[in-house]
């Protein structure tokens, strides 16, 4: 009897302490929009709405984009003094957040919401540490369907894995205590390695301080050249900065808990096509979530085109959940450098990926024996049928055919600031089946 006791304590005590992570949610990395790298602090009803009426204007729910997720600065001055519960500032959100979140489910779309697991958010707004269960409750009673959640004022409750992850665990607790099942974005910008400590709590993690709508700047508020050896996250990170950051770290991540590189900057102006194209397509093969941070109410047909392109956001949706991890990576004597990636993909087919973050054009052989180097020498001989992901075939589907390779797709030709994104399929089972999937 006292054995059948202990066993029900245990179980109730599993199930009173589930965590967030584990909600269903985020089988495959979460899409959708974030109010904070167009519109900053500025938001209101009216923002959102707007954002979500571009979502159905260009049709992106067919893409998979689905969540609108409200950053920073969407707060009443002061929490309820009586219960302590948030509250939305009145004047930007005059219909309050329950109206507002009915509306985006109305339109067929999720809403997410934003706070910090400190004092204070990033923009001096109250944050959650302490409030986490009236916060997570009242966020479930408005609807909220994702929590991305920072790391501001965090009253030095970090600066260890252990610190950072019992202040983050707190609210996946919380979280999951609603039974709402609400997408759990943790934003502590890879400090402590969130994506050692982070898998079990969270549906996401961002790995680096935030994104900057440039290709490869410098800049001190970025300091660091890895977030393995170098603790500063900074802010203002180019984008091919926060490549590096993930290279290392991609196979941490998984089915329901991913590596986050920052939301998207294409559409924003600071990136030439080129190289959003090499934005996009690098968030995709490293399974980021992609969350779009342009005016999604007015795009050119060019910033479209890219975040539409559904062969590269099938491999980013790809259901084995696997991030390329980068084979090599050499120095370009006049700057930058060339590396190349590989990844696995459902039914034995591959991406295959070719960077070029140098200022000239390169011309490279991949050679199967790198590309292949986990699968062994079968693989590494093999016959692949090459689809070049960017390019589209006769019937106007991204995904053409460019030819069989045995050992080896000799003297590509890539230019500067360019990628190359190729699925191999096994020329032996290379079938209509193998080109519906692309
Ligand atoms: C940063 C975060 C950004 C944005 C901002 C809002 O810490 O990384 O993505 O949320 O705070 O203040």
């Amino acid at each position: 009897m006292l054995k059948q006791l202990t066993s029900l304590v245990c179980i109730s005590l599993v199930v009173l302490n589930a965590l967030a992570h584990n909600n269903g949610l985020a089988l495959t990395p979460q899409m959708g929009w974030d109010t904070w790298n167009y519109y900053g602090c500025s938001i209101s009803e009216q923002t959102i709405l707007d954002a979500a009426q571009g979502f159905i204007k260009y049709d992106l729910p067919k893409y998979g984009y689905n969540y609108v997720v409200m950053d920073d600065c969407w707060q009443a001055p002061a929490r309820n003094a009586t219960t302590g519960a948030p509250i939305a500032d009145p004047t930007k959100f005059p219909s309050g957040m329950k109206a507002l979140a009915d509306q985006i489910h109305s339109m067929g779309l999720k809403f997410g919401i934003y706070s910090s697991a400190g004092m204070y958010t990033c923009g001096g707004h109250f944050g959650s540490l302490g409030y986490e269960t009236i916060d997570a409750q009242t966020y479930a009673e408005w609807g909220a369907d994702y929590l991305k959640y920072d790391n501001c004022y965090n009253e030095g409750q970090a600066g260890t894995p252990k610190l950072s992850y019992d202040r983050y665990a707190n609210m996946s607790f919380a979280l999951n205590a609603t039974g709402r099942p609400i997408l759990y974005s943790m934003c502590n910008w890879g400090e402590d390695g969130p994506w050692n400590f982070a898998p079990t709590i969270a549906n996401s993690w961002r790995i680096s301080g935030d994104i900057y709508d440039n290709y490869n700047r410098f800049d001190e508020r970025c300091p660091c050249l890895s977030m393995i050896d170098c603790k500063l996250a900074g802010y203002h990170c180019a984008m091919t900065r926060i490549i590096d950051f993930a290279a290392p770290v991609g196979q941490k991540a998984g089915t329901n808990h991913w590596n986050d590189l920052d939301m998207l900057e294409v559409g924003n102006g600071g990136m030439t096509y080129d190289e959003y194209v090499t934005h996009f397509s690098m968030w995709s093969i490293l399974k980021s979530p992609l969350i779009l941070g342009n005016n999604v109410l007015n795009m050119t047909n060019e910033t479209l085109e890219i975040i539409t392109n559904d062969a590269i956001i099938a491999v980013n949706q790809d259901s084995t959940g696997s991030a390329a991890e980068r084979m090599w990576k050499v120095p370009v004597f006049s700057g930058g450098d060339l590396s190349s990636w590989s990844g696995s993909l459902v039914n034995n087919t591959f991406v295959i990926a070719l960077l070029n973050t140098s200022p000239e054009t390169q011309y490279v052989t991949v050679n199967f024996t790198d590309v292949f180097i986990d699968q062994g020498p079968s693989y590494q001989t093999g016959t692949y049928v090459i689809y070049d992901l960017w390019q589209k075939d006769s019937a106007g589907a991204w995904g053409k055919d460019i030819g069989t390779y045995t050992a080896a797709i000799p003297d590509v030709e890539i230019g500067m600031h360019q990628v190359r994104i190729w699925k191999a399929v096994p020329a032996s089972t290379n079938s209509r089946r193998d080109l519906a999937e692309l």
